[in-house]
């Protein structure tokens, strides 16, 4: 499937909307990264979150960069300056967090890194547009409200989209990708540890294609 070329440093709204979800990425293994991201863009993924939660995430991303060009790879579990330095050091082209602090949004913004802040409160949903972020992950959706907390937000927040996060599955993704402020979801069940562990790289190419085709608002 053709694809447009993403700018070097897409915008947040542009990570979100590349494709109805974003998987969350947890590699032990640095080997994994190549095969997986060409697996997962086989199936029409390219926005990659790999999170900063494993040894080798930082050369995880680095690989990713150099070796799959039609992959967007970015740093999930971003909560410092020195993570979001690091995680643009390595390659990685926009950034999640699970939270928002000042110290990450200031960081990302000085290095030009798209940041995609994690938010679960309406005052963290303000903190992070008084710093000019309105492309937001809500983290943890399901545990913190789920559909109904997205609902009520589009209210005050219309101006607000999201990428809700944490408990999402292909069962329930629908409901929330229907909603007019969700512009895509996260979620970690394209890449299933067992599936890492054997290798089925098909597999994931299938998970990511179900995933492509989700109908989105
Ligand atoms: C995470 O940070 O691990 C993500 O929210 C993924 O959550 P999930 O495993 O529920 O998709």
């Amino acid at each position: 499937m053709a694809m447009n070329p993403v700018p070097q440093r897409p915008t947040p709204a542009e990570v979100m909307q590349d494709a109805p979800v974003i998987p969350v990425i947890v590699l032990h293994e640095a080997a994994q990264a190549v095969p997986l991201a060409r697996a997962l863009v086989a199936g029409g993924i390219r926005m990659l979150e790999v999170t900063l939660r494993t040894p080798v995430a930082l050369a995880c991303i680095e690989a990713i960069a150099k070796e799959v060009p039609e992959a967007v790879v970015g740093a999930g579990t971003v909560r410092s300056a020195a993570d979001a330095q690091a995680a643009a050091l390595a390659g990685a082209r926009f950034a999640v967090s699970p939270g928002y602090t000042r110290a990450v949004g200031k960081a990302c913004h000085e290095l030009g890194l798209p940041l995609l802040p994690g938010v679960a409160t309406g005052s963290e949903i303000m903190r992070a547009q008084e710093d000019g972020y309105t492309a937001l992950k809500f983290f943890p959706a399901m545990q913190a409200g789920g559909a109904p907390m997205l609902k009520a937000w589009s209210g005050p927040f219309g101006d607000v989209k999201f990428c809700p996060t944490g408990g999402i599955t292909p069962g329930n993704a629908r409901e929330f990708l229907a909603l007019p402020n969700v512009a895509c979801v996260g979620g970690s069940w394209l890449t299933p540890a067992d599936a890492l562990a054997a290798q089925d790289w098909d597999r994931i190419t299938r998970l990511a294609g179900e995933a492509a085709g989700l109908p989105r608002e």
